[in-house]
């Protein structure tokens, strides 16, 4: 990284974490100082506050230490033999509780083959994807996981799609960048640093695979979103190229 773009990073960074600190100390101060005042309710909302946004800083300090994650040589991939199914599932699991009014509708054909891929890094990826496809959709709304053959041979393709607000075609590169989130109320609504699909797009080259986006609208303030990740298909050739790399 250069000088200018670390001092960005961190006075970013920085801003990012006061904020929340400064939320956790003013409602910390006032039921200090007000306690007697304050109703059993208000007691409740207040700590209700402390509570997200503390939570909204260990997600934003996981992310940084993902991206300095990066960065780092250390951070070796593991390629294994990897069932879409399996991780798919697992991450509906855990974010079906976060989410319970969203309908999660999964298509994969039980004769997709196995894809070459670290287990772990692969989960991260699906649950960016999966997780941004319920924060950015409409309430009640279908959030779809497909696998298919990719056009691209040996490679397979998972669509995850959600109906919320349209990405312009201008920002479908800018939201793969450090930090940047699209303001409409969606988001508005929704917590996050901006740095998933950052994250995202770099574990998924590492991996060998390519990500990209397409948003449609479908009615006047509605449109479909797409985000498609390629992974090359687990056979005997790739499984010989990673063993040489490593
Ligand atoms: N499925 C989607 N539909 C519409 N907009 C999306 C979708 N996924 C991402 N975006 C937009 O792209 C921005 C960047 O997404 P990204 O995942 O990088 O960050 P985040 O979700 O804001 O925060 P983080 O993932 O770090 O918690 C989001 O803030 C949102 O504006
Ligand atoms: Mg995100």
């Amino acid at each position: 990284m250069s000088n200018q773009s670390y001092e960005d990073f961190i006075s970013t960074v920085s801003h990012e974490l006061r904020t929340p600190l400064t939320s956790i100390r003013g409602f910390t101060q006032t039921m200090l100082t007000s306690w007697d005042k304050l109703d059993d309710e208000n007691k409740k909302k207040f700590l209700k506050i402390i509570e997200e946004q503390s939570n909204r800083l260990i997600a934003l300090v996981e992310n940084m230490l993902a991206v300095t994650k990066l960065q780092s040589a250390k951070d070796l991939m593991v390629f294994k033999e990897t069932d879409i199914s399996t991780t798919v599932n697992t991450v509906i699991t855990l974010l079906k509780s976060k989410y319970p009014e969203k309908i999660f509708d999964i298509k994969i054909p039980s004769s997709i083959p196995t894809i070459l891929a670290d287990k772990d890094k692969f989960q991260q990826v699906m649950m960016n994807l999966i997780e941004n496809a319920a924060k950015y959709s409409f309430e009640n709304t279908t959030i779809e996981i497909s696998a298919s053959y990719s056009k691209k041979p040996e490679y397979i393709a998972l669509n995850i799609t959600d109906v919320g607000i349209k990405i312009e075609q201008d920002n479908y590169e800018k939201i793969f960048e450090k930090f940047s989130r699209i303001d409409n109320p969606l988001t508005r609504k929704a917590q996050g640093s901006g740095l998933g699909l950052y994250i995202t797009k770099n574990i998924v080259e590492k991996m060998n695979g390519t990500i990209s986006v397409c948003s449609e609208k479908i009615d006047t303030d509605k449109a479909k979103t797409t985000f498609t990740v390629e992974f090359p298909i687990c056979n005997v050739e790739t499984q010989a190229r990673e063993k040489c790399k490593q």
